[in-house]
């Protein structure tokens, strides 16, 4: 879906127990690209992250591949895996509480990571972490160091763990709703921060947000799940200016903007247990679907300067 090789995922499906949440999953980036990721609650998009990175013991990936610089990641034996997503891979998750153990300071945790992966001196480390906290706006190294999770807002706790994949040098960072406890003002912040990675370091960016107006001024392009399905991919301005499918547009109109205005219902439901064997899964909530889109094949198409959409009515504009 584009001629970036630096991640390339192919064909993924992943899912729980018996269900697949993700389906037909396929993009590529190319390095220091951010791919902002959005759709309504249910659609897939932690399950998406969860899949590149590899190491969550519940998650089933019964097809696809995932590519980093040339290494099939889902080729590699578990113990693998995790040492190569250890060395390169950051993922803030969704939780900011799952990143940290509550009740031990910021330091020691930081130092415990950083000495697992052989990354730790103990002459440099101060310096280091300021400068990675700092790149993420925190000041008061020595406080917010010297603190534990529990005393800090979630908001404070996701930036700090964005602190922490810097310091360790990983070049791919899943951020997992990353701006979703801040109020507008930090978000847009924080938004900022993470252009200025990639400026200074080059690290490549999958960011999930809710916040498609966020995800305009962030994403170098959009990724619109829907259903477990990749429904739309595009350059970011092309995707929030002229969405071409329509759960797009009806996203568009139910998000809030960056100044924080409050969004309207879509109204309906997202589907229930993952995509349907076939037709449209937007259908159902679909002002213009027709009998075609029951019955259609899921595909993605490009529609023209690599903004693909799915929606099956010819060309995605209706
Ligand atoms: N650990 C799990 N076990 C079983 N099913 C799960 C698990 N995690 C997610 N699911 C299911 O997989 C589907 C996709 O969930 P996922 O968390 O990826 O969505 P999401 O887009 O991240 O939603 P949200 O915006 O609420 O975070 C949902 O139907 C969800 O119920
Ligand atoms: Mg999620």
């Amino acid at each position: 879906m584009s001629s970036g090789g630096f991640l390339r995922i192919s064909g993924l499906c992943a899912g729980y127990g018996g269900e697949i949440a993700v389906a037909d999953i396929s993009f590529n980036l190319a390095r220091g690209e951010i791919l902002c990721v959005v759709g309504e609650s249910g659609c897939g998009k932690s399950t998406l992250l969860k899949a590149i990175l590899g190491m969550d013991s519940a998650l089933r990936i019964p097809a696809g591949t995932v590519t980093l610089e040339g290494t099939e990641l889902t080729a590699l034996a578990k113990k693998e895996r995790r040492k190569l997503a250890a060395r390169r891979i950051g993922m803030v998750f969704q939780d900011p509480g799952s990143a940290f153990n509550p009740i031990r300071s910021y330091r020691r945790q930081f130092i415990e990571t950083l000495r697992s992966r052989g990354l730790y001196d103990p002459s440099a480390f101060e310096g280091q972490a300021a400068q990675a906290l700092e790149k993420l706006g925190l000041e008061d190294c020595k406080r917010i160091l010297g603190s534990c999770p529990y005393e800090m807002s979630g908001g404070m706790n996701q930036r700090i763990a964005l602190a922490l994949a810097l310091l360790l040098g990983q070049d791919l960072l899943l951020a997992d709703e990353p701006t979703s406890a801040l109020d507008a003002t930090v978000q847009l912040q924080v938004a900022k921060e993470l252009l200025r990675l990639r400026e200074e370091s080059g690290i490549t960016q999958i960011i999930v947000t809710h916040n498609l107006a966020l995800a305009g001024f962030l994403g170098d392009r959009i990724a619109v799940l829907y259903g477990g399905r990749l429904v739309e991919l595009g350059p970011a301005k092309a995707v929030a200016a002229e969405p071409r499918h329509p759960y797009t547009r009806s996203l568009m109109g139910a998000i809030p903007t960056l100044d924080g205005k409050l969004p309207a219902p879509l109204p309906g439901q997202p589907p229930l247990g993952g995509p349907a064997k076939a037709g449209c899964e937007f259908a159902p909530r679909c002002p213009r679907a027709s009998e075609k889109c029951r019955s259609a094949q899921y595909a993605l198409r490009d529609g023209g300067s690599g903004h693909f959409s799915a929606c099956c009515q010819e060309g995605g504009a209706l």
